[in-house]
């Protein structure tokens, strides 16, 4: 038994049977009295508890230390990824205050497929062969949504359907994507840890890396800082078909996002120069959602066209998530994702590529459009 299982099964066996239950997606610990598990989409209650914080304290710890790491006074955060691919965040009191919290992340073992988001209700078959198409014609894209709307899962899908060919670079703050391709280099961020003299690895040191070890398409997990600024340039220099995903709640605030991040850093660029480098890098953005019903759907797939004249960036929808109703006794909402009637600028790509995509999977149905009218 390795140190990890060891520490699971010693110090974790009040959680065990929550990390054994593929139907559990996220355990939530409040402090010794309190988990909650998350499974399809909605959160419960367990009757689950640690016998004192002292105990769940020392599980941390022991498991901080079956990866390696320290969690103590001095670093009261631990975010870490465990063997088994679950990502684990801990935060000691007295910041927390209901007692140590954390969160388990865990790893889903399946490898999931477009047909899985469309059996899920996250995708409409359309919406997924027109991503699909997206990534074979090597479109930037970025995954855009909330925390735990469905952004990874969405780009380790979208990632599993380039071009067997082509060469991938990933490069994560923690390995979290599993992309099922051939030919795929991964590399992780390395922190700076001061009293052992390592100095750390950036994102932007693995980008420049990643740009001279001849990459076909560059993805970076997460972007959340002064990165913006490389992916967008490997973007706009014919690295096409990068991707990554973002925190926004938007299409246009994806893009205004990482317009911030690109100004994070100590760059010479002006700001106005900043934002038509994303106008013009970004093609596409996939937005997810978690819905109140606690499902996870794409609510938007939109086309980034530039900016306009007061500097505002263009989403057009090519495809959105329409709610038509609510089911009564589940509480699930009830809806369709549907063409918005907008022929993306790159339609020529598909037809000139004999992509099976008629320009009629564009156009709304009717109770849409009168939907739309009225909206209007
Ligand atoms: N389309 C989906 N339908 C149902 N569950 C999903 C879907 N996408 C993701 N999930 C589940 O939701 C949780 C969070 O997903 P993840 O992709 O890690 O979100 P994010 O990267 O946005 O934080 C995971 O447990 C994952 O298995
Ligand atoms: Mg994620």
């Amino acid at each position: 038994m390795s140190v990890f299982d060891d520490a699971i099964e010693t110090f974790l066996a009040p959680i065990k049977d929550l990390l054994a239950n593929d139907k559990v997606s996220e355990v939530m610990i409040n402090g010794p009295n309190q988990i909650f598990i998350e499974s399809g989409g909605l959160i419960y209650k367990t009757p689950n508890t640690f016998p004192d914080e002292e105990a769940l304290v020392s599980a941390m710890r022991a498991i901080a230390q079956s990866v390696g790491r320290v969690i103590d006074d001095e670093n009261p955060r631990l975010d870490a990824r465990l063997p088994n691919g679950s990502r684990i965040h801990v935060v000691l009191p007295p910041m927390a205050k209901n007692g140590t919290t954390v969160a388990i992340r865990k790893f889903s073992k399946e490898e999931l497929t477009l047909k899985d988001l469309i059996n899920f209700g996250s995708l409409s078959p359309a919406g997924a062969r027109f991503l699909d198409i997206c990534v074979y014609l090597g479109k930037n894209l970025l995954v855009s949504g909330g925390t735990g709307s469905g952004k990874t899962t969405m780009l380790n899908v979208l990632g599993g359907r380039i071009p067997k060919t082509q060469r991938l670079i990933i490069i994560e703050d923690a390995v979290e994507l599993q992309i099922y391709a051939e030919h795929v280099v991964q590399f992780e961020v390395r922190k700076d840890n001061p009293k052992a003299e390592i100095k750390g690895v950036s994102i932007r040191d693995l980008v420049a890396s990643a740009m001279r070890l001849r990459p076909d398409r560059i993805i970076v997990g997460e972007v959340r800082g002064e990165e913006a600024l490389d992916l967008i340039q490997v973007m706009n220099t014919g690295h096409d078909g990068s991707m990554g995903t973002v925190h926004a709640n938007s299409p246009t605030e994806a893009c205004t996002r990482l317009e911030t991040l690109c100004l994070i850093g100590d760059t010479k660029i002006p700001p106005d120069a900043v934002r038509k480098m994303v106008g013009s890098a970004m093609q596409l953005i996939v937005q997810c959602v978690r819905y109140h019903d606690g499902g996870r759907r794409v609510s938007h797939i939109s086309e980034i066209v530039g900016i306009d004249t007061h500097g505002r960036y263009i989403a057009k929808d090519i495809f959105r998530w329409v709610q038509t109703g609510k089911d009564p006794e589940s509480g699930r909402l009830i809806g369709e994702m549907v063409p918005c009637g907008y022929l993306p600028s790159f339609f020529d790509d598909i037809v000139v590529n004999k992509l099976p995509f008629p320009k009629s999977s564009f156009i709304p149905p009717d109770w849409m459009k009168k939907v739309m009218k009225e909206a209007a």
